[in-house]
């Protein structure tokens, strides 16, 4: 009887004035029962209609409205939040089906308590649909007891002071409604609603009490709505501000590399080329002067320390930026960081590089040089280890990167309670070209840190 429209006579059977409150309002068997449900309801009824019982009717009514009450949790039982809405005002056709009635609505209440806003309504089409806002102002009495949890009756529970309630039922032609306000521990949290023009209705307490427990499926499904959007909304904004965090580490890194490549310029072109020129002068001086001179020795050793300033420079501005990476490429940068670290810190380094393309993305190589540099510097800095051995290799589409030391490792728990600076910085670096990195370390066994860097699509 999904579509059926309701005729008069149907009305009229449903409610005869004088019977029981409970006869009165006699559902016809609207909603689509299980079908358990179905031959039960139909059988007994058969079964009593065959004794000739005059309850047979209501059992019949209570039947189906239990059906209805088993078809709406089951389906609100688990319903993802997106079809809560649409669920509600399927649930409540099936509410003004089952009744008989012409409208079903279903409103929040809002903040102080002073706002009763509707969020779902089902009406026939010829009747008019529910306000969207009912104020505190337009309706003082009505929502007093909204408020209050009164279960309202109109027009019979209205008071002598609801002079505006009594206006809109006469301007409306409402002639009988009930309102059932919904509570969420102990505080009043909306109401459903339901209303006839056609007829005045009794609405006897064992159906409100049905209906409230529709109403509070209502609310069940929205309060998990809201929870379920919360979340997401809580989960954007965490994914936005780890987007955002991750940009400006991105911004700052290139910035630093940026600077550091400016002061790396500085010194190699300037710094270095005057120390050399004033090692070039020194030398010139000490063959000005005779072989007797006691300053000689002196202007020797000063000599020594500019090439030796000289050198240190160089090396210093090669670290902060290694133009050798765009000279020579990534495996001769990582054969020249490689000796230089043997030689500073006496540790031997076994290099290993595979065949790499001809050009890895610039900032793939400068991300594999930095974790390479500041890998080995853990090595020295840490693992008391003798030995480092560096691979560099393509596996697939990737280059493939490992410092792997036998030194003394260490307990990766204690260090992501109180994480360093490099280890962090250089798993930034990764993510930041869409890589994967990895520490694999325990007490006692070394230390292996891995990098896998995407080529995107370069060739060999
Ligand atoms: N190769 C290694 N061998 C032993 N311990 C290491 C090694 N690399 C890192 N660690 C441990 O991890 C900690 C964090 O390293 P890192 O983030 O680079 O910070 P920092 O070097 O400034 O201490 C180090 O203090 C050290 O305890
Ligand atoms: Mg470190």
């Amino acid at each position: 009887m999904h579509d059926r429209d309701l005729t008069g006579d149907d009305v009229a059977k449903r409610r005869t004035p004088g019977t029981d409150p409970q006869e009165a309002i006699t559902c016809p068997v609207s909603v689509t029962p299980s079908r358990k449900m179905e031959s039960l309801d139909a059988g007994l009824c058969a079964a009593l209609e065959d004794a000739g019982c005059p309850v047979g009717a209501s059992i019949r009514d209570r039947l189906a409205f239990e059906t209805l009450l088993t078809e709406l949790s089951s389906r609100f039982v688990n319903i993802p939040a997106n079809r809560v809405d649409s669920q509600i005002e399927w649930g409540m056709r099936l509410v003004v089906e089952q009744l008989g009635i012409d409208r079903c609505g279903f409103g929040e209440v809002l903040g102080d308590g002073k706002q009763f806003v509707v969020t779902h309504s089902y009406q026939l089409p010829t009747v008019p649909s529910c306000f969207g806002l009912i104020l505190q102002e337009q309706f003082p009495a009505y929502a007093r007891m909204i408020r209050q949890g009164m279960i309202i009756r109109l027009p019979e529970d209205l008071p002598a002071d609801a002079v505006t309630e009594r206006q809109y039922l006469l301007q409306s032609g409402l002639r009988s409604s009930l309102t059932i306000p919904l509570t969420v521990m102990g505080s009043v949290v909306g109401a459903l609603g339901l209303a006839s023009f056609r007829t005045q209705l009794a609405w006897p307490d064992e159906l409100v009490k049905r209906l409230r427990l529709v109403g509070d499926i209502f609310t069940n499904a929205l309060a998990r709505k809201r929870a379920d959007e919360a979340l997401c909304a809580k989960e954007l904004s965490l994914r936005q501000s780890q987007e955002g965090l991750r940009q400006l580490t991105a911004r700052l890194l290139q910035a630093q590399e940026q600077e550091r490549r400016r002061i790396a310029r500085e010194m190699h072109d300037d710094w270095t080329q005057r120390l050399a020129s004033l090692g070039i002068e020194a030398a010139k001086l000490e063959r000005h002067l005779g072989t007797q001179e006691v300053a000689l020795p002196l202007l020797h050793a000063m000599q020594q320390q500019l090439v030796a300033l000289s050198e240190d420079v160089h090396a210093l501005s090669r670290q902060l930026h290694p133009s050798i990476l765009d000279d020579l490429g990534l495996v001769e940068a990582l054969r020249s960081e490689c000796a230089a670290f043997a030689r500073r810190e006496e540790i031997e380094v076994d290099y290993c590089p595979g065949v790499l393309p001809e050009t890895v993305p610039a900032d793939v190589a400068l991300c594999l040089y930095r974790v390479a540099q500041e890998a080995l510097r853990n090595v020295a800095k840490h693992a008391a280890a003798a030995e480092v051995i560096v691979t560099l290799d393509v596996v697939e589409s990737e280059v493939v990167m490992r410092i792997e030391d036998f030194g003394i490792g260490f307990d990766r728990e204690n260090e992501r309670s109180q994480p360093g600076l490099g280890l962090s910085s250089m798993a930034e670096r990764v993510a930041l070209i869409e890589g994967q990195f990895s520490v694999t370390t325990a007490v006692g066994r070394g230390t292996s840190v891995d990098v896998h860097a995407p080529l995107k699509g370069c060739p060999r």
